[in-house]
């Protein structure tokens, strides 16, 4: 399997580039220019804004599978706290990759956020209200709109949407769920060890729990 994951060097990225190379897959890890991530020994490092198309349009003429863990940073996890990353940063990314792939097959596999996609209904009331303050409610609203994008897709398209992320190594607790309340949470190495697990099996699930 041979494999591109943008958003390298975030906290699921990390672990999908770990866990895939771990595997035995032919990884290429895509970070910013200015990132100070360093790959795993045996994975291709490239480096580049997945923001420009033309950037993108490399990266699929030279990989049929892309997994995007890339989302907006926030400088705290106060939902007040600025954002560190265009308020439509994963709308661009999702863009580009629909543009590059017009004549192309593709198997896609992104993180979107539970409650986003018509999930917001398996939230409990607080997470509901949660989900729309502030600058988290500005990331929601980018992954909603990638969602309708993606939806029009002809691609292979599998999209995630974890609970609320916590630190840790893989138990391989991560499965899909159908609830989100205020004490939902998901190890994010969970996550990329269910995204590398089933990233050939074409599942939608809502949430990952
Ligand atoms: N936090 C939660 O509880 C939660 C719950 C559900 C879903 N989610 C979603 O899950 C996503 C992944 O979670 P995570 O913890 O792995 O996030 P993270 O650690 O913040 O990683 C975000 C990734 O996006 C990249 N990125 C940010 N701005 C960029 C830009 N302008 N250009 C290129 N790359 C950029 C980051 O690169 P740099 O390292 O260079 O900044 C990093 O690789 C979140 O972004 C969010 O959308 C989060």
């Amino acid at each position: 399997m041979k494999v591109c994951v943008l958003g390298a060097s975030g906290g699921i990225g990390r672990w999908v580039v770990q866990l895939a190379h771990q595997k035995g897959w032919d990884v290429t890890a895509v970070v910013r220019p200015s990132s100070d991530y360093i790959a795993p020994a045996g994975v291709q490092l490239i480096r580049g804004e997945v923001t420009e198309a033309s950037f993108v349009q490399t990266l699929i003429d030279e990989h049929s599978t892309i997994i995007s863990c890339i989302g907006i940073r926030r400088a705290g996890l106060s939902p007040w706290a600025k954002i560190k990353s265009p308020s439509n940063l994963v709308e661009t990314v999702t863009k580009n990759i629909l543009n590059a792939t017009r004549e192309k097959d593709l198997q896609f596999m992104w993180i979107s956020a539970a409650g986003v996609g018509g999930t917001a209904s398996n939230c409990s009331p607080l997470i509901r209200k949660m989900i729309t303050l502030g600058n988290i409610g500005v990331a929601y609203q980018d992954l909603e709109r990638s969602e309708q994008l993606l939806n029009q897709s002809h691609f292979k398209v599998t999209t995630v949407r974890p609970v609320t992320l916590i630190p840790g190594n893989p138990t391989g607790g991560a499965q899909p769920s159908s609830t989100y309340h205020l004490l939902s949470t998901v190890r994010r190495s969970d996550v990329a060890l269910w995204m590398v697990r089933n990233i050939e099996q074409n599942e939608q699930p809502i949430f990952v729990s």
